[in-house]
């Protein structure tokens, strides 16, 4: 399947399902304190789905046969669960960290991002984590100019987390996003030995670089969803979706 590059009608529609992901995400960093019960964040996402006119992209997601539909609207998963999180009643704690990932289909299009957010005080190591992690989707995001081609998104995002001494998970990557929640090309967050499609302006991708401060390997809990890291260490996650755009730096159509 090919790259499906979006008309500036489209990048339009993209921008506002972007919003409405984006402005969630940052209501819900907000909502973040000790005794936060998980099923308020899921609730919170409902209702604002409902009022600013999304449909769910999350729920009842399922990638295949293998895997039971996606029960909720948001991923929340807290410490060394890395992604794909069920919210459940649960509350967070003083030191957790937690990533909220959030997808919304707006007229159609899909906009999809991550935060991870720190829960009162946290470790300084979580702390770092924290500051590669958003520092690498920033190097990304950069590096993703017309004329440049996928593998310098790549590369920029794993010379962003190397230094650290941090781990880069390799079993999830980004991806292009637009009708589909996963669309071609996938984007890895490091480098690849190829360099990959062009960056075309209209080239909508999902870039999401996945650290632990331990080991890189991860598995799925018995939910068949909920993935951990194997060693139990701490694990982050950001994501935006940005576009190329004609000779000037890319539009992040999640950043509120
Ligand atoms: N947002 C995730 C991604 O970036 C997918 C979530 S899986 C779902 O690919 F089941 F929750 F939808
Ligand atoms: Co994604």
């Amino acid at each position: 399947m090919a790259v499906k590059l979006k008309s500036e009608d489209e990048l339009r529609v993209m921008r506002e399902a972007g919003q409405i992901v984006g402005q969630t995400l940052a209501r819900i960093r907000e909502m973040v304190r000790p005794g936060l019960n998980l099923l308020e964040v899921e609730q919170f996402v409902r209702d604002e789905f409902r009022r600013r006119g999304a449909k769910e992209t999350f729920l009842n997601y399922q990638p295949s046969s293998k895997y039971p539909p996606y029960p909720s609207n948001i991923c929340i998963s807290i410490n060394d669960e890395l992604v794909h999180g069920i919210p459940c009643d649960r509350e967070l704690a003083e030191g957790d960290i937690v990533s909220f990932d959030l997808g919304a289909t707006y007229k159609g299009y899909v906009g999809d991002a991550a935060i991870t957010v720190g829960v009162g005080e946290i470790s300084p190591i979580a702390s770092r984590l924290i500051d590669v992690t958003e520092a690498a989707l920033g190097a990304g995001i950069e590096a993703a100019r017309a004329g440049h081609y996928l593998n310098d998104i790549c590369g920029a995002i794993e010379d962003a987390i190397t230094p650290s001494g941090f781990s880069i998970v390799r079993q999830y990557v980004g991806h292009g996003v637009g009708r589909d929640m996963h669309e071609e090309p996938q984007v890895p967050n490091y480098r690849m030995r190829f360099r990959g499609t062009p960056l075309r302006p209209g080239l909508v991708l999902a870039l999401e670089p996945m650290v632990t401060a331990g080991g890189p390997e991860t598995y799925e809990g018995a939910d068949g969803w909920t993935v951990k890291t194997k060693d139990g260490s701490l694990c982050c996650h950001f994501e935006h979706t940005i576009a190329i755009r004609e000779g000037r730096e890319p539009e992040v159509l999640t950043l509120p």
